[in-house]
C-alpha cells in the first residue's frame, strides 16, 4: 500500500526564510522526511536559520515523529565576517558574535513548527559519540570542509536504521560547480555496499540505507 503524501504546506512562504535549499530540494526532502520519520526520528546537522528544518519539521508533525536540528549556531566558513555568505543581519549586537539561532527559533514559531523539533546546539561532532537513538533519516548539510564533511558521515550516518535515508546536500561532482566534500561523502557512502543512490535533485543526493 502506498503511503500517503500530502503535499509539503508551510504558513510562511519558504523562499523568504534564509538559507540555502532550492524549491525542488526541498520538495524532495520532504517527501524521503514523510518516509524516513515514520521510521524513526530525523536528525539535521546544518539548520542555519531554519528553512530545511521546516521542511522536515513539516513531515514530523504529519508523522507524529520529531527532527533533532544540531548546529552550533555561529556559522560555517562562508558566514564568518568578510565571506562569500556573510549575513550582517545575523550578527549578535550584544556580543558581535555570529548567531543564527534567533532567526531560527523565530521562523519555527511563525511556522507553527516549534513542537516538531528539538533543537540542539552543539557541535556535530561534541555530540556524536553521546547518540544512542536510532534514525529514520538523516540530513548532513553542515560545515562543508572535507574534515567536517568526514566527521559527520563517520559520526552519525552508522544511527540510521535500515530503510532509512541519508541525505546529503551541496552535492556536487565538478569542482567548477561546489566544493567536493558533500559529493566525497557521498560517494563513501556508496562504495560502503550500505547505501544505494534513491534519487538526485538538484545539489540534494537520498541515500537509502539497506
Ligand atoms: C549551509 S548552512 C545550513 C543550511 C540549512 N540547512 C538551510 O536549509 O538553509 C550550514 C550550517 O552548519 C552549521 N555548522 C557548521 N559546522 C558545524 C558543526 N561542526 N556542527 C554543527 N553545525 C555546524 C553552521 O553553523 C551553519 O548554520
Amino acid at each position: 500500500v502506498p503511503l500517503p503524501m500530502p503535499p509539503l504546506d508551510l504558513p510562511l512562504a519558504l523562499d523568504a526564510v534564509r538559507g540555502f535549499l532550492a524549491s525542488e530540494e526541498a520538495e524532495a526532502l520532504y517527501r524521503a522526511a514523510l518516509a524516513g520519520s515514520r521510521l524513526a526520528p530525523v536528525l539535521e546537522i546544518g539548520s542555519y536559520c531554519g528553512k530545511s528544518t521546516l521542511v522536515l519539521a513539516a513531515a514530523c508533525r504529519i508523522t507524529g515523529s520529531l527532527v533533532y536540528a544540531v548546529d552550533h549556531h555561529r556559522g560555517s566558513e562562508e558566514h564568518q565576517p568578510g565571506e562569500l555568505f556573510h549575513d550582517p543581519e545575523l550578527v549578535d549586537a550584544l556580543t558581535g558574535q555570529f548567531d543564527s539561532f534567533a532567526a531560527f527559533r523565530h521562523n519555527l514559531e511563525l511556522a507553527g513548527l516549534t513542537p516538531w523539533v528539538a533543537p540542539i546546539v552543539q557541535r556535530a561532532e561534541c555530540l556524536a559519540p553521546h547518540w544512542r537513538t536510532p534514525l529514520g533519516m538523516l540530513f548532513i548539510d553542515g560545515g562543508h570542509s572535507l574534515d567536517a564533511a568526514l566527521a559527520d558521515y563517520r559520526g552519525w550516518a552508522g544511527h540510521l536504521l535500515a530503510g532509512g535515508t541519508l541525505a546529503i546536500h551541496d552535492v556536487h561532482e565538478n569542482v567548477a560547480s561546489g566544493g567536493q566534500a558533500p559529493h566525497a561523502i557521498c560517494q563513501l557512502a556508496l562504495q560502503s555496499g550500505l547505501f544505494v543512490l534513491e534519487q538526485r535533485v538538484a545539489t540534494l543526493a537520498l541515500l537509502r540505507r539497506l
